[in-house]
């Protein structure tokens, strides 16, 4: 059966242009005793006319927290209604503008040159060239950077005028998210799964722009600026419907994999689909255990999971790709696709070695004869990825 489907997304929403969407729907989906907080969100698409295609992202652009909004007013002895430059070049409150024009969570090279500047030895001494490292781990390092508040806060005598800060200051971005639907099943909706990003450095609570304004900061009756990203050139469906598809989705990866299935249903595409999917509980993280082990039953999905935390030691999806590893086989020489999503930093390349042994120890070839073989797989677009 074909998969023709409709055209990919309208562009007469864009970054610049965003749509002013409406959040239908906002659920936890992890249970309690997990260490994450992760959300279904369904956001309303109505009236706008924008369409989509499983493997497509969405743009949100977020606001910031009101609480770090004020802790900034504060640590720059102000008082939040004075007139600012916002991004646009209109002039509005610092309080407005720190609220949904400016980046204000990371401090930046520019800031701790302007303190230098402004004199402050230590900041100063910062910028000397062999103090490069130092300054990276002090500005972006793991569970120790400054931001804007702690810098102000270390260096009380340092001053700036709201309008000598907000110069200072990057512009607030939007984020992007594997769109976990299909427009065929939830016309006019557009559905995402969020991983709350939450933690603590120094005691001080910090949180993700956008992550957390979906979770905490989006209430229905406001408007949020979104608009789709196309993904159809690295991330499509098999555009045959018949071609096996290869799912692996750890964690929130797991999202543009239930957009597939659901497109693959209302498209009743005949191609075999099996998904891998990991998170660390089956208790309280196995996001869609409904609808996925309804796949599974029905015989519309193969199903395996790995449960990281389960047991003593880790099990990870390349765990199971390899415990799979004659079937996985057999799916790719008969010309399955293989998709990864999720996180790019560990899991992608260790998923990616698992799939080279594969192709060498079940598929009889050399390991530079494999590696031939799925770098031509991802030549042809059967290896599509997309990690973050
Ligand atoms: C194509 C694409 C698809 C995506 N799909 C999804 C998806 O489906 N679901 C999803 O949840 N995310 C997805 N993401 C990630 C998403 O875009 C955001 O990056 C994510 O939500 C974090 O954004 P944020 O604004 O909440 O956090 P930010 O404000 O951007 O903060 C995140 C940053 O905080 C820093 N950080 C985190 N912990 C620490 C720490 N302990 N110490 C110091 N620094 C730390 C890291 O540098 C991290 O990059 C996707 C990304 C891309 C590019
Ligand atoms: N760039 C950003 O701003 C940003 C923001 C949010 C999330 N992310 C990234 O997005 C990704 C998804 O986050 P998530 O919380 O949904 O899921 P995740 O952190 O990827 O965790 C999902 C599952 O993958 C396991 N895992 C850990 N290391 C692995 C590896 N090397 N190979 C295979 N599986 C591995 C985890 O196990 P254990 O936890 O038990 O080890 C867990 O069971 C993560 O990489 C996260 O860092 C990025």
């Amino acid at each position: 059966m074909s998969t023709e489907t409709a055209p990919a997304a309208t562009p007469a929403y864009s970054f610049k242009h965003p749509f002013a969407a409406r959040h239908a729907v906002n659920v936890k989906l992890t249970g309690p005793g997990s260490e994450k907080e992760t959300r279904h969100h369904e956001i309303s698409l109505a009236g706008s006319g924008i369409t989509y295609l499983a493997g497509d992202a969405l743009g949100v652009m977020p606001v910031n927290c009101p609480e770090l909004v004020e802790e900034v007013i504060t640590a720059l002895f102000a008082k939040g209604d004075e007139p600012v430059t916002g991004r646009d070049g209109q002039p509005k409150s610092l309080r407005d503008a720190l609220r949904t024009d400016y980046a204000i969570t990371f401090a930046d090279r520019k800031f701790i040159e302007a303190g230098a500047q402004r004199g402050v030895a230590e900041l100063k001494a910062m910028m000397a060239p062999e103090k490069a490292d130092e300054l990276r781990k002090y500005l972006q390092g793991k569970n120790e950077l400054r931001d804007y508040v702690d810098i102000l806060n270390e260096f009380r005598q340092l001053s700036f005028t709201p309008e000598e800060f907000v110069k200072l200051l990057g512009k607030l971005k939007p984020r992007l998210y594997s769109i976990a639907s299909s427009l065929k099943a939830h016309p006019g909706e557009v559905h995402l799964l969020v991983v709350n990003v939450i933690y603590a450095i120094r005691g001080r609570p910090r949180k993700g722009v956008c992550s957390t304004f979906l979770a905490d900061r989006w209430p229905e009756e406001v408007t949020a600026g979104v608009w789709v990203q196309n993904q159809q050139k690295h991330f499509s469906l098999p555009a045959d419907g018949t071609t096996s598809a290869i799912m692996v989705g750890p964690g929130t990866g797991v999202a543009p994999f239930r957009a597939f299935m659901e497109e693959r249903q209302a498209l009743g595409a005949q191609g075999r689909n099996w998904l891998f999917f990991g998170e660390q509980r089956r208790g309280s993280d196995f996001f869609y255990e409904h609808e996925f082990t309804r796949w599974e039953r029905e015989g519309f999905m193969r199903l395996d999971t790995a449960f990281s935390r389960d047991q003593a030691h880790k099990i990870y999806v390349q765990h199971r790709l390899l415990e799979r590893a004659k079937d996985i086989w057999t799916w790719l020489d008969e010309g399955a696709e293989f998709f990864v999503c999720g996180d790019k930093e560990r899991m992608a390349e260790d998923v990616h070695q698992a799939l080279l042994k594969i192709v060498e120890t079940e598929g009889g070839k050399t390991p530079e004869q494999a590696l031939e073989y799925v770098e031509a797989m991802r030549k042809v677009k059967r290896y599509k990825r997309d990690v973050y």
